[in-house]
């Protein structure tokens, strides 16, 4: 009697007891490079990564942060841009960058090769902070009460739209913020 590949066919043979040798050689194979890959997302790369910006928060009240904000465009603002104010810190200083629904404020001028510290905060809900500015690639969630603490040194200079990527609202899609790096 020929049978026929099915789904609904009973497989003939004895394909369910035990593993053959090979079979179970890759099975610990996958387990040790499973627990390997683990290990160095929780405990390597933190430590010899170089790509790794060790994130730091504390807490802070909303309303002192938006105040230091504030303070931070009054004292070295440039400009502005579509409404929103335009800040150059001083190089290696601290930059004050204030999330809400629906902007980043302010828009950021920064020198290429020079330090910052960023500190990062919302006055609402939770946003998203997500930015690709070489040799960065970074996500950070952004949290009122807690202000995110990031050191970043631009290498190229340019544009470089900083995305909101938590859903907060209406107008979500439209949160973008702009970092430039000058020479
Ligand atoms: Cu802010 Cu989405």
């Amino acid at each position: 009697m020929a049978s026929r590949v099915s789904a609904l066919a009973k497989p003939r043979g004895v394909w369910w007891e035990g593993l053959g040798r090979d079979e179970r050689l890759w099975v610990w194979l996958t387990v040790i490079w499973g627990i390997a890959m683990f290990l160095m997302i929780a405990f390597v790369w933190p430590l010899i990564g170089e790509e790794q910006n060790r994130l730091h928060s504390y807490r802070v009240d909303p309303v002192t942060f938006a105040s230091q904000a504030e303070a931070f465009i009054q004292q070295y603002q440039i400009g502005q841009r579509d409404g929103v104010p335009v800040v150059a810190p001083p190089p290696g200083g601290d930059v004050y960058l204030d999330a809400r629904a629906f902007a980043w404020q302010p828009v950021v001028q920064l020198k290429r090769g020079e330090t910052y510290r960023f500190l990062i905060s919302s006055r609402d809900v939770q946003h998203g902070f997500s930015l690709v500015m070489p040799p960065h690639s970074i996500n950070v969630q952004v949290l009122p009460g807690y202000v995110a603490v990031l050191e970043l040194t631009p290498e190229e200079t340019g544009e470089f739209p900083l995305i909101c990527n938590e859903y907060c609202g209406l107008g979500h899609h439209l949160m973008i913020g702009r970092i430039i790096v000058t020479e």
